[in-house]
């Protein structure tokens, strides 16, 4: 396997689309425990997000800030400011669900301490003299957000479109705060993999890295949607299992194993870019629709 980009990634140019934060605020008073009425299952499986992300997200933004000196183009640079700030605003959003969690007695602090802990130390800034080891540690990391942002992008496009959550009368707070982020990881899908390109772009480092963070994240997400209905007040004797996962993928509740498969040589093409995937035009729209969006919109004008 050469280390180099033989064939470069093929952006789709229209799909580009300049980026701001919207400072978007939920009320979460109405928003029951099992905000998909009857599926405990498929709420704390995508509930996961409101304990990966925060911390997930903090990190994009610190790594990001260490990047920003090494950008020698001014159009990636402003790409990269918008997406610091609209991931500043997407872990906030989320870190503000928690509140009410655990009012309605379900307590994620056990569990957030570890993903901070996970974020915060495992792939903190190490005590690196500053040279070689310090910027390969630098590049490490953009990589790793680059494959994540792979995967924020298919979730992202995933639930626009994911009309059976509507169907089963899923709280409309919720679906309004995970199709704002949605929407908002698809307008700036291909804003993490420009970076890695531009600083770095080694195809070994991005087929390593996309294993260590898909690897991660399958391993963070079975823990805690397994905490959430283990610890779920309700439930006598919650269990999540992967047989629970197909299931509400084949009911189109969650992404469906064989999408989530067949993204996985999407990334490793050396022709990819992420432009290919989603669409721009659906993400803007939904924004122009979202309630908090236009809420955070009237706000400023
Ligand atoms: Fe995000
Ligand atoms: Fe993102």
């Amino acid at each position: 396997m050469s280390n180099k980009q033989l064939r470069p990634p093929r952006p789709v140019e229209s799909e580009r689309i300049p980026l701001k934060a919207r400072n978007v605020s939920f009320s979460w008073e109405d928003t029951p425990l099992h905000w998909v009425p009857g599926d405990p299952f498929t709420t704390h499986t995508i509930n996961v997000l409101h304990l990966l992300l925060p911390a997930g997200e903090r990190w994009f933004v610190h790594v990001y800030k260490q990047a920003l000196p090494l950008i020698r183009d001014d159009r990636l640079r402003e790409d990269v400011i918008g997406f610091i700030g609209q991931e500043a605003m997407h872990s906030r959003a989320h870190d503000e669900v928690l509140p009410h969690l655990r009012a309605l007695g379900l307590d994620p602090t056990p569990y957030t301490a570890q993903v901070d802990w996970f974020f915060e130390k495992l792939l903190g800034d190490r005590t690196l003299p500053p040279g070689r080891a310090r910027r390969w540690w630098l590049l490490e990391r953009v990589a790793l957000i680059a494959a994540i942002e792979h995967y924020t992008a298919f979730l992202g496009d995933w639930v626009l479109n994911a009309a059976e959550l509507d169907r089963r009368g899923a709280d409309p707070t919720m679906l309004d705060l995970l199709r704002w982020h949605g929407a908002e990881e698809v307008e700036h899908r291909s804003v993490a993999f420009d970076l890695f390109t531009h600083v770095d772009g080694s195809y070994r480092r991005r087929a390593r890295t996309w294993a260590t963070a898909f690897t991660a994240l399958v391993f963070l997400w079975q823990r805690g949607a397994r905490f959430f209905m283990e610890n779920d007040p309700t439930l006598v004797d919650g269990k999540a299992s992967f047989r629970d996962f197909r299931r509400s993928g084949r009911r189109g509740t969650l992404p469906t194993t064989g999408a989530m498969v067949s993204s996985i040589p999407r990334y490793l093409s050396r022709t990819y870019h992420p432009s290919q995937e989603c669409s721009s035009a659906q993400a803007v729209a939904y924004l122009a629709s979202s309630p908090a969006a236009l809420a955070a919109e009237r706000a400023v004008s």
